[in-house]
């Protein structure tokens, strides 16, 4: 079984889409089965790692892409996973284990047009087809926009563990707020959907700080993130053991240049400095390696619908 998690904040900008990207191609460097699945309606990850010679024929057959799993009778999610997705020019494998379920602007179609024909919401039917898949994998990774819509609720649904790229500016904190109580409301409207045999709802396990300058002094706001944490643990949605992850991602431009080139840093191979970058993504990828998976129960024996109130006093966003 997989370990499921979600990236997400409810800031966009902050590095969820690198995070997944890179985390996910060292995870595969070290022999991991992953799957990165692609629920954000922009298609970053998918562009990224497709370009846009594969990406444009899953636009133009219109197949191939998760909104086709939501057109009845059109697909399953197991039929839409590119294998193996990172290749160069000769179809050659360069990542391989490194598997990705792509999308289309068509996802927009599932917050606007998406009537289910049995009357269950969008992400019941998306959890049953991930569980269909999830043996296959070690890792599924969930890039997901910066709310908690149709798309995002399915990968918040169907994880088991949330991780919150983050950066240090006040804003993201405000992200993070929002995200919490988010997350408490999505939680308490879908638990009647959570039957049994599913894993329980899932949990915020750690913040990661992404982007951070050189010499730029952060630690107001690390400061001011882990208040925010402890306020928050033992409340149900995020986990007792919730971190500020050790690894502060670096700003490099070979981040964004590396999107350019339809690659994962660890991939570029002019790249060869040491202490880079590269090496921040894999020390978070070993971080989250080294976080014990949650057992069974990992909201601690509590069912969601005991989950803290959504009508508790709010707290302040800053
Ligand atoms: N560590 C980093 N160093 C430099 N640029 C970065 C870094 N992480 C992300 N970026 C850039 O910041 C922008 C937003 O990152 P992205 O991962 O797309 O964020 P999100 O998915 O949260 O919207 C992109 O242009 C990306 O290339
Ligand atoms: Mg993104």
């Amino acid at each position: 079984m997989a370990r499921k998690l979600s990236f997400i904040n409810y800031k966009g900008g902050v590095g969820k889409t690198s995070l997944i990207v890179n985390v996910g191609a060292s995870l595969a460097e070290v022999g991991q089965r992953v799957l990165i699945v692609d629920l954000d309606v922009q298609s970053n990850s998918s562009l990224w790692l497709l370009r846009f010679e594969r990406w444009n024929p899953l636009v133009e057959k219109n197949e191939g892409h998760i909104y086709s799993t939501f057109e009845p009778g059109v697909a399953r999610l197991s039929d839409c996973i590119v294998r193996d997705v990172v290749r160069n020019k000769e179809s050659g494998k360069q990542l391989p284990g490194l598997d990705l379920l792509p999308t289309t602007f068509s996802l927009i179609d599932l917050e606007e047009d998406y009537k289910p024909a049995n009357g269950l919401p969008a992400y019941v039917q998306f959890q049953e087809q991930i569980a269909e898949i999830e043996d296959d994998y070690d890792y599924i990774l969930f890039d997901c926009p910066p709310n908690i819509l149709s798309a995002s609720s399915c990968g918040i649904f169907s994880c088991n563990e949330i991780f919150v790229p983050s950066n240090p500016d006040a804003l993201s904190l405000i992200g993070f707020t929002l995200l919490v109580e988010k997350l408490k409301l999505f939680f308490e409207a879908s638990a009647s959907y959570r039957v049994a045999g599913m894993d329980p709802a899932a949990q915020v396990r750690g913040v990661i700080f992404n982007s951070i300058k050189n010499k730029v002094d952060i630690s107001s706001s690390i400061m001011r993130v882990q208040v925010r944490i402890n306020q928050f643990k033992g409340k149900g949605v995020v986990a007792q053991d919730a971190r500020i992850f050790n690894t502060k991602i670096r700003d490099e431009v070979i981040v964004p240049r590396s999107v350019t080139l339809g690659l994962p840093v660890c991939l570029i191979g002019d790249y060869e400095r040491e202490n880079t970058v590269r090496d921040d993504y894999r020390a978070v990828m070993k971080e989250i390696m080294n976080i014990p998976p949650l057992e069974g129960i990992p909201n601690g024996g509590k069912q969601p619908s005991e989950m803290g109130s959504s009508h508790e006093s709010p707290v302040s966003p800053l």
